[in-house]
């Protein structure tokens, strides 16, 4: 390489997975001697870590990758990149549609862009590598330099990479591959790396953690046995983990949830629709009424768990009564969240293969419904912990509307030396309140005070106590 360093910024698009991964190159790529900038325009490498889940997902990275092509002729250093699961979907086709696109680097391959970039950079010419690997066996692992992560008192960890469950509507399985997780061992070690790194909260990442361990030698370790033995890693004060599906929901893994003290009461549980015949059709694997019996035995068995979904709407076929259907369940469960999304017809997949046939201007319709029921539910749920005092791990000084809301309001302090500080509480909740800037990272007992739709504002009770005995024994 040249005496400068080269610059590369990595924009991200998509799910938790991609945020993870653009983490894991940014440190492979200062290990090989780049550096990373944080705004494209002075880069001079540019890298799209994309989303293939809806079309939308798909178009906002086109039209992304279009705004380059001035700069690509008016500088011919300029490299521009593709990763993620778009490039993994389209490959070579990338680039016969976007000839300034100089690297295609599809999702088990990514860990590969620093050799791609030098022989770009060499005068090599194009690169596209869309080939298999294993990245859940001796994969990315420890290591991340300091920097990478977002956030520096939390991380993302993947514990199995892939997904087989080809539900008739996902292209993930397509632009992931098969279904792997990684060996206990190593991510006890990455989680032990990270806390010895100053994080302080991980969230186990996998499209389905509940079948964790699966085709592991011996198959003897399950994802419940995973969290026994990281609720021992000194310095990690919380877990969490998506997704859960509502298939593979065991009692193992909720009891393991109940008894384990760093393990947070919060569980994402897709249920797509509430109706059979779509479900069925969706090759979910359950029926409404498996689900709202995965919903009860979920709170019986672990106390003051909180859960939330994802809903689809215009699923081929789908009735308005079929529709009727997944409302009542949306309103019967009392969901701490639900993220609403349209079908998008994902070329190869079962379901792209039926016609589209609920017009959008019905998709739409039923979106905004469901969208005010989950409203109501929740406006409903947050105003009863009005008063209450809630355990936070404050993540950052928030920044924004909610900001200027909490002083404007005078919650915390009044007027105040405090910065107004934003964190979560054990099931998810975001709670803003002001304090000092040092309990960034530490946990803090926060009285809520007031609520809005996204957010609960509070007032400090408590601050940084050591957690002898565990967070939620304080309670
Ligand atoms: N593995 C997770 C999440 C996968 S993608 C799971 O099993 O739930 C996240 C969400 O995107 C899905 O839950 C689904 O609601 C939505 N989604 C997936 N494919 C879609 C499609 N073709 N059109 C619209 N929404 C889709
Ligand atoms: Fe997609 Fe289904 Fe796998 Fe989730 S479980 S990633 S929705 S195929
Ligand atoms: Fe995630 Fe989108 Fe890929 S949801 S796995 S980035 S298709």
């Amino acid at each position: 390489m040249t005496e400068k360093p080269v610059s590369v910024c990595i924009v991200t698009f998509g799910c938790q997975m991609n945020k993870l991964d653009s983490e894991l190159l940014r440190s492979e790529l200062v290990r090989k001697g780049f550096v990373i900038a944080d705004s494209p325009d002075r880069a001079d490498v540019v890298l799209y870590n994309t989303c293939s889940v809806r079309e939308h997902a798909e178009d906002r990275v086109f039209s992304h990758l279009g705004s380059y092509r001035r700069r690509s002729k008016r500088d011919d250093r300029f490299i521009l990149g593709v990763i993620g699961c778009v490039a993994q979907r389209l490959g070579e086709d990338l680039i016969r549609r976007f000839e300034h696109v100089d690297l295609v680097c599809g999702t088990q391959a990514f860990l590969r862009v620093p050799e791609h970039l030098q022989s770009i950079l060499a005068g090599g010419g194009p690169v596209v590598d869309v080939a298999d690997g294993d990245l859940a066996q001796g994969g990315p692992s420890c290591g991340r330099v300091p920097g990478a992560r977002e956030r520096r008192h939390q991380a993302y960890v993947a514990v199995m990479r892939g997904c087989d469950n080809f539900c008739s509507y996902c292209i993930v399985p397509y632009v992931r591959g098969r279904e792997a997780s990684r060996p206990l061992r190593d991510i006890v070690e990455e989680v032990a790396a990270l806390a010895a790194d100053g994080v302080r909260e991980v969230t186990l990442l996998g499209q389905n953690v509940n079948r964790y361990g699966r085709g592991l030698p011996g198959d003897s370790a399950g994802f419940a046995d995973l969290l026994a033995l990281l609720n021992e890693v000194d310095g990690i004060e919380r877990i969490r983990f998506i997704t859960n599906h509502p298939r593979d929901m065991s009692d193992s893994i909720l009891d393991a949830m109940a008894r384990l003290d760093k393990v947070c009461e919060h569980l994402h549980v897709p249920a797509q629709s509430g109706s059979d015949a779509v479900l069925a059709r969706m090759n979910r694997g359950y029926t409404a009424a498996h689900y709202r019996a995965m919903v009860a035995r979920a709170r019986e068995r672990v106390p003051g768990v909180e859960l939330s979904s994802d809903f689809m709407v215009g699923f081929p076929g789908e009735t308005d009564a079929d529709f009727a259907d997944t409302l009542a369940l949306l309103c019967g469960m009392r969901f701490q969240q639900s993220f609403i999304f349209k079908y998008s017809p994902r070329p190869g997949t079962e379901a792209a293969r039926r016609p589209d046939d609920v017009a959008d201007a019905v998709k739409r319709e039923r979106n905004q419904i469901l969208l005010a029921a989950q409203q109501e539910v929740d406006r409903a749920r947050r105003a009863a912990l009005v008063g209450r005092e809630v355990d936070v791990l404050v993540d950052g000084c928030d920044k924004g509307e909610s900001a200027a809301r909490a002083s404007g309001r005078g919650v915390g302090s009044g007027a105040s030396d405090g910065t107004r500080l934003a964190g979560r509480t054990r099931q998810n909740d975001i709670v803003v309140f002001e304090g000092p800037e040092q309990l960034v990272g530490r946990l803090c007992r926060v009285r809520v005070t007031e609520t809005t739709v996204l957010t609960l504002f509070g007032r400090l009770a408590e601050a940084g106590m050591p957690l002898a005995g565990g967070e939620r024994n304080r309670s």
